[in-house]
């Protein structure tokens, strides 16, 4: 029975790919369940280097299913290079599955996507423009198209017509911009269909009878917790759950069949795009992190912003997703650190608290409440073992757990599979 969800426990980028392909060796099904291809998980592994935005990073396992669940919005177009670019170096893709419940990124959610970041001037989210916004606003409006309905052509006519319809009065009357044709939609997505309807079906079906056979069943977030539309730093977020509860929801997977609940954190902060980050460091430091690390995202290529472990921001996403463990990932970028700082506190209009505000407002006026730690200045890259580890890390380590009241599962000390500590059992 077994089922663990990888969750990103701050704005993203945490190292979830990395976790999911190592674990995913014992496991038998990988479901993603939230996102689209705004997500970028890098794995590197014997077979190469990869950046996945929509295929879960189990792919590389001849024995496991990869389930891209009903949560996911996929844009067709974009599913099928990553197919064929993977294809290409070499990667079985027979055990893929798209969920027929999956909505679909359509061109006019590329094109509102642009549009409206570019409407909001100032107040631009900083969005990856791949449509996911406008995509999950369809899903919540009843206007969204699913994988499933690209294996009826009749019925997917129908629904095109009367969808387009109406968007084409907002590309046109709203925003000025060309009405798209249907016909060239309709061939078009026909297309995308017949390609990918062998991976389309009832995919919550595939995971209830792993669940029998009480095989392992992870399930896959993208974006980070602090990016929710309900607990993240709304309307700086993004627009489908990647908590633990989104998780059940995005895979069709009960509540009561997850056993452990696994926050990935990075052992450092990082966001791209705007929105408050109250531990940012807009300094060399902050420099210095993004270019050990090469802090530049996956699936746009922008410079991430860097700053301090935020303890209080780690301490709300524990709560909020019940986590039964944490990973700490890149704890090798902080080895030549002298000293290491943890936001344990806010100041807030000259009070201190230890809690994470739901206005960005306040939190953009929140300034950090530092402990300093001393750093280990060792290379802890070639360490497997956390008895191994230098005693400043292992204190690094400990003082995020207590500050978190959740133990350490796994420390990860390098972007390869190997490179990776386990601490405690995850199950
Ligand atoms: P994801 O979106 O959560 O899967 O994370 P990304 O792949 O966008 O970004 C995480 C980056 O950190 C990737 O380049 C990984 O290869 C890399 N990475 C993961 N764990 C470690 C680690 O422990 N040390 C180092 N140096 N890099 C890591
Ligand atoms: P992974 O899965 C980091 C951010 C964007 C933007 C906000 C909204 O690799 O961790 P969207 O395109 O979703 O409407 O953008 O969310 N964002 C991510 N940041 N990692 C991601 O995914 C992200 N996916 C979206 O930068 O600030
Ligand atoms: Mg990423």
């Amino acid at each position: 029975m077994p089922v663990i969800a990888i969750i990103g426990a701050q704005w993203g980028d945490e190292g979830k790919g990395k976790v999911i392909d190592q674990l995913a060796e014992k496991a038998k099904v990988v479901v993603r369940f939230s996102g689209g291809d705004n997500a970028g998980h890098t794995v590197i592994n014997p077979q190469g280097k990869f950046a996945l935005h929509l295929i879960p990073s189990g792919i590389f396992y001849p024995e496991t299913t990869c389930i891209i669940g009903n949560g996911v919005a996929i844009n067709p177009a974009a599913l099928i290079d990553e197919i064929d670019q993977i294809i290409r170096r070499g990667v079985d893709t027979s055990r893929l599955l798209i969920s027929d419940r999956a909505h679909l990124i359509m061109p006019y959610h590329l094109l509102l996507d642009g549009m409206e970041e570019e409407a909001r001037g100032g107040q631009a989210i900083g969005t990856t423009r791949k449509g996911i916004g406008p995509a999950f606003a369809d899903k919540a409006a009843r206007l969204g198209i699913r994988a499933g309905d690209l294996l009826d052509k009749k019925a997917f006519l129908d629904r095109l017509r009367s969808v387009l319809g109406y968007k084409n009065a907002i590309l046109t009357k709203l925003y000025g911009a060309s009405p798209l044709s249907l016909d060239e939609v309709y061939h078009q997505y026909c297309q995308y269909g017949e390609r990918l309807a062998p991976y389309i079906k009832d995919t919550t079906l595939v995971a209830e009878e792993a669940l029998a056979r009480k095989e392992l069943v992870l399930l896959e977030g993208a974006q980070g917790s602090l990016l929710d539309p309900d607990f993240g730093t709304y309307p700086y977020a993004t627009s489908s759950s990647p908590l633990a509860g989104g998780a059940c929801l995005g895979s069709g997977i009960s509540p009561t069949k997850i056993n452990a609940i696994l926050g990935i954190f990075k052992a450092y902060c990082t966001r791209v795009g705007a929105g408050p980050m109250p531990t940012e460091l807009k300094d060399k430091t902050g420099d210095l992190i993004r270019e050990r690390a090469g802090e530049y995202g996956t699936t746009t290529g922008r410079a991430r912003r860097c700053g301090w472990f935020d303890a209080v921001a780690a301490r709300f996403s524990t709560r909020i997703n019940g986590f039964t463990g944490m990973a700490i990932t890149r704890l090798d970028i902080l080895d030549s650190f002298p000293s290491l700082k943890i936001c344990t506190g806010y100041k807030l209009d000259g009070e201190t608290i230890n809690y994470f505000p739901q206005s960005i407002a306040a939190l953009d006026r929140c300034k950090p409440v530092y402990e300093e730690l001393p750093g280990w200045q060792v290379s802890t890259t070639h360490i497997r073992r956390f008895e191994d580890l230098p005693p400043q890390a292992r204190q690094y380590i400990s003082r995020l757990t207590e500050l978190t009241s959740c133990p350490a599962k796994l420390v990860c000390v390098g972007p390869e599979r190997e490179q990776t500590i386990e601490v405690s059992p995850i199950l």
